[in-house]
């Protein structure tokens, strides 16, 4: 078989090297894939992952029988739809089932809709409507643009006037573009928070096992926040108890409202959860593999993951289709000095090959040696029967695979270890 996968980042590289253990997989295509993630698949850097048409003309002149559309952007665009109609089969929801990443508006009033539990909110087209609101609503707020933005499009704001120059810079500045043409602003909740992607066709949906991001740039959850600077599976939070609950009040409702809405939705559904005092809310819907979660989940895979793949789409997912190692993963970002705010790339990256998985986010191929392309330059990720040795094993690792200016954090997964311990 010949298989397409979207996308360029680490959640990609782990994507391929699941599918990788398949045999009946001849070739895969990385569209456009990065410089280490083609030791693993056949790169096309020239077709950018939102490229729809340049995409689905490859996809077709290379006779592909399947494609993993694996970012938030090319699902919202209607890569799926468009591979469909063409005869190629792919692996994500279509355009108007990925709306529930791509407008936060439409997955709170969803959410609201089918009494699914997450943050009161109020929605605001208006900037002077929304600049009054806050002058009055509990602080801290929430303020959220409604469209992607980079996983940026957040702010939490501590004071009403951090929240009325965080409506400016949305509403008035267009710091995400048009995601801030409306907004959500909302109630903030306290409590650990925990990933959970699911599989779904649809109808039968299966959570995979949970993990926990550490999204700011710091120990200690301190410093601006990131794209994700590393990640462990599983969260010691999400206990058998809140898994049954969230099943009946999330899981299951939520795939039911959408069929509902005429919005069925297939691929990877993905809840960022928080565990508040309350019970578990959604913080989140992704439409896709979160990175770096899939850098962790999907080692921990006793399955095969292009058979699940194809479930989905077709209509067949089971639940004994998925199965799980018992036992825990951790991922450390190593990301360029200065990252998110700047940074210099072009660093030779050596010990590549000195850990178990190594997923490659940003870096270029020159002459047979990888340099620095990015700001997450790649996620070192051990496997291990707990998550204290899984830990340690990624540490050690990651100090052997290096490059000028690398910044990782050294506490991932600690918090993790403290809530295992009580
Ligand atoms: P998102 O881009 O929706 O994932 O939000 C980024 C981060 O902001 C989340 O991971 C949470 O840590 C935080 N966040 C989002 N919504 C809330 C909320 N209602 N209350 C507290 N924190 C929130
Ligand atoms: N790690 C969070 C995300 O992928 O959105």
């Amino acid at each position: 078989m010949k298989i397409g996968v979207v996308g360029g980042g680490g959640r990609e590289h782990a994507i391929i090297k699941a599918l990788k253990k398949n045999k009946e997989i001849e070739v895969i295509y990385a569209i456009p894939g990065n410089g280490g993630i083609a030791r693993d698949a056949v790169c096309v850097p020239e077709i950018k992952a939102t490229d729809v048409p340049a995409v689905v003309k490859f996809c077709k002149d290379q006779k592909l029988d399947y494609v993993v559309v694996a970012p938030d952007d090319p699902l919202v665009l209607g890569t799926v739809d468009a591979l469909e109609n063409v005869g190629i089969p792919a692996f994500g929801p279509k355009a108007n089932a990925a709306i529930i990443e791509g407008s936060k508006v439409f997955s709170k009033n969803l959410m609201k809709k089918y009494g699914i539990p997450t943050a009161k909110y109020e929605v605001f087209h208006d900037i002077q409507a929304a600049e009054d609101y806050v002058r009055t609503c509990p602080i801290p707020t929430v303020i959220k643009a409604d469209g992607l933005a980079l996983g940026k499009g957040v702010i939490i704001a501590m004071t009403r006037e951090e929240a009325v120059a965080g409506i400016k810079t949305i509403m008035e500045e267009k710091k995400f573009g048009h995601s801030g043409d409306q907004i959500v602003i909302e109630e903030y909740l306290e409590g650990p928070e925990v990933s959970v992607l699911s599989f779904t066709d649809g109808k039968t949906v299966v959570p995979m096992i949970s993990s926990m991001d550490h999204k700011r740039i710091n120990d200690n959850d301190e410093g601006p926040n990131t794209g994700g600077m590393g990640t462990i599976a599983p969260n010691p939070y999400y206990t058998k108890e809140i898994a049954a609950e969230c099943m009946e009040k999330i899981f299951k409702p939520t795939i039911a409202a959408m069929n509902q809405e005429g919005r069925t939705f297939r691929g990877c559904l993905y809840f960022g959860l928080m565990i508040t005092k309350d019970g578990p809310k959604v913080i989140e819907y992704n439409c896709r593999f979160g990175d770096p979660e899939a850098q962790v989940v999907l080692p921990l895979l006793d399955s095969d993951l292009l058979t699940i793949m194809q479930a989905t789409t077709n209509g067949t997912l089971r639940e004994d289709m998925v199965k799980w190692k018992d036992a825990a993963a951790c991922c450390v970002i190593e990301a360029s000095g200065g990252y998110p705010v700047s940074y210099k790339s072009g660093y030779e990256i050596k010990g590549i090959d000195q850990a178990e998985h190594v997923y490659v986010a940003g870096a270029e191929l020159k002459d047979g040696k990888l340099y620095t392309h990015g700001g997450r330059v790649l996620g070192v990720v051990e496997t291990a029967p707990t998550l204290k040795e899984a830990i340690d094993k990624a540490y050690e690792s990651a100090a052997k695979v290096s490059f000028a200016h690398m910044h990782m954090r050294h506490d991932i997964g600690q918090r993790a270890l403290k809530a295992l311990a009580q």
